[in-house]
């Protein structure tokens, strides 16, 4: 076992939130006690970046529990649990390197670390680790027999390494696994970036006019969440038909241009970049927040905001307030980065638990037919987002009807009519 962690020493309060995860993740934890006795990921070696939380904690746990030789790093600078890490290391003997206000040297040092391990299996979140691997698959790729993707951006990243004929080995997107995106962005990402503006700012947004950037999956649970909250809610979109979904869904849609100057909180998610930029800044009210809600600290631009800025300084440690040359303040949270991550606890663990159950499925996929896949992206398969589905109405306790044989029978014949 190798690691780099902050602090070995806090550990205990680790394991107590692990426990409190595992408590609210039935399916992960069926499928780890399903298989810790066969061990089929035995001589596997998982090699993972993907943030350090309670809830990553439990897939790792659960990977080691089927077999697996697991080390791992955290895929964004400020997003990992000190306490988590250690637990990590000390209860479970995993080779963790993250720790969190990693530099960017530190966070690639920590991809490499994990890449020395010549992993059979890489799960990557937003794609670092498996486009550093493809740069070095001669010297750690020896063993390499797929991996898995488990967000928007990355599986979007590894499209164009498959488009321009460079991906090196099966990726399966989780991501687009049912069970993933139209919940684990939607309701996690809308609930835990709401989550955490409140615990930045303790702002009421009751009465406030938030702006959400791009209507996908996370700004589409984004906006309904602070509508909930008592908001008015404006949407910025490029895409038509997404711009059309949020005007039928009740938000307001305007151009980020003309959003700029009526908005009280501005939340990106589009996995875009310079989605709000100098002119932007320039025309809005004085005591702005910012925050971010998609992968890469680029839907910011924090090079125009520094540029038009005469100074800054730290409200707290996750907000960071510019007083612009125009003399308004405008207050970011989290350096831009997932706001979610930063500033709250991520996801809760009730939705990391279909996201992680896709991921370890997967991987047993992957370890199982090894051979049988080509060098291409690979969507899961409806049965496996099936028996997820079933699996978690069965831990809530709710049953579904089922089609009868004439019911089966109408809906597959076309002889049936008025
Ligand atoms: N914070 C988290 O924990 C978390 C969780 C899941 C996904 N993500 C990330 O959030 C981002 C969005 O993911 P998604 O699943 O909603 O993707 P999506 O593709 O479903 O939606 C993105 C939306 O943004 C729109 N868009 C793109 N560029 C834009 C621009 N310049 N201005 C306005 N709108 C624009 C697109 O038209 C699309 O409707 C990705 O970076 C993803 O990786 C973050």
């Amino acid at each position: 076992m190798e690691y780099r962690i902050k602090d070995i020493s806090l550990a205990d309060k680790g394991k107590k939130k692990i426990e409190w995860a595992e408590s609210h993740m039935p399916v992960l934890l069926s499928l780890m006690k399903k298989y810790e006795d066969s061990k089929p990921l035995k001589d596997v070696v998982v090699g993972g970046c993907l943030h350090v939380t309670k809830e990553t904690a439990v897939l790792t746990k659960t990977l080691a529990a089927a077999g697996a030789t697991v080390a791992w790093s955290g895929c964004n600078p400020l997003s990992t649990n000190d306490d988590i890490a250690a637990s990590l290391v000390k209860d479970e003997g995993l080779s963790i390197f993250a720790s969190r206000g990693v530099n960017n040297k530190e966070y690639y040092d920590d991809i490499y670390s994990v890449l020395k391990f010549n992993p059979d299996i890489t799960i990557d979140d937003g794609a670092d680790l498996t486009i550093e691997f493809h740069k070095n698959l001669d010297k750690y790729g020896k063993n390499i027999k797929g991996g898995t993707e488990e967000t928007t951006t990355g599986v979007q990243r590894l499209k164009a390494l498959e488009k321009n004929s460079k991906l090196g080995y099966p990726i399966v997107a989780v991501n687009d696994a049912e069970t993933k995106h139209d919940f684990d962005n939607v309701y996690g990402t809308g609930q835990s970036a709401l989550d955490g503006i409140i615990r930045a700012t303790n702002v009421l947004l009751s009465g406030k006019t938030v702006v959400v950037a791009g209507y996908g999956h996370v700004g589409k649970g984004i906006a309904s969440r602070a509508r909930g909250f008592g908001a008015s809610v404006i949407v910025t979109e490029i895409d038509p038909i997404n711009a059309l979904k949020a005007r039928m869904d009740g938000f307001m849609v305007k151009t980020m241009q003309d959003a700029a100057s009526a908005g009280d909180v501005f939340i990106t998610s589009t996995g875009c970049k310079d989605v709000i930029t100098g002119s932007h800044f320039e025309t809005m009210k004085d005591g702005v927040i910012l925050a971010n809600a998609g992968h890469f600290n680029v839907e910011i631009s924090i090079d125009d905001l520094t540029t038009i800025s005469k100074s800054s300084k730290a409200i707290n440690e996750n907000v960071e307030q510019y007083i612009l040359n125009n003399q308004k303040k405008v207050n970011l949270i989290g350096e831009g980065r997932l706001v979610n991550l930063v500033a709250a606890e991520g996801h809760p663990s009730e939705v990391m638990d279909m996201s992680f159950a896709n991921q370890f499925l997967s991987v047993l996929n992957l370890v199982k037919n090894k051979g049988k896949f080509e060098n291409r992206i690979y969507n899961i398969d409806k049965e496996q987002d099936l028996l997820i589905a079933s699996l978690k109405l069965e831990s809530m306790g709710i049953s579904i009807d089922k089609l009868s044989e004439s019911q089966n029978t109408y809906i597959n014949e076309y002889g049936e009519g008025t």
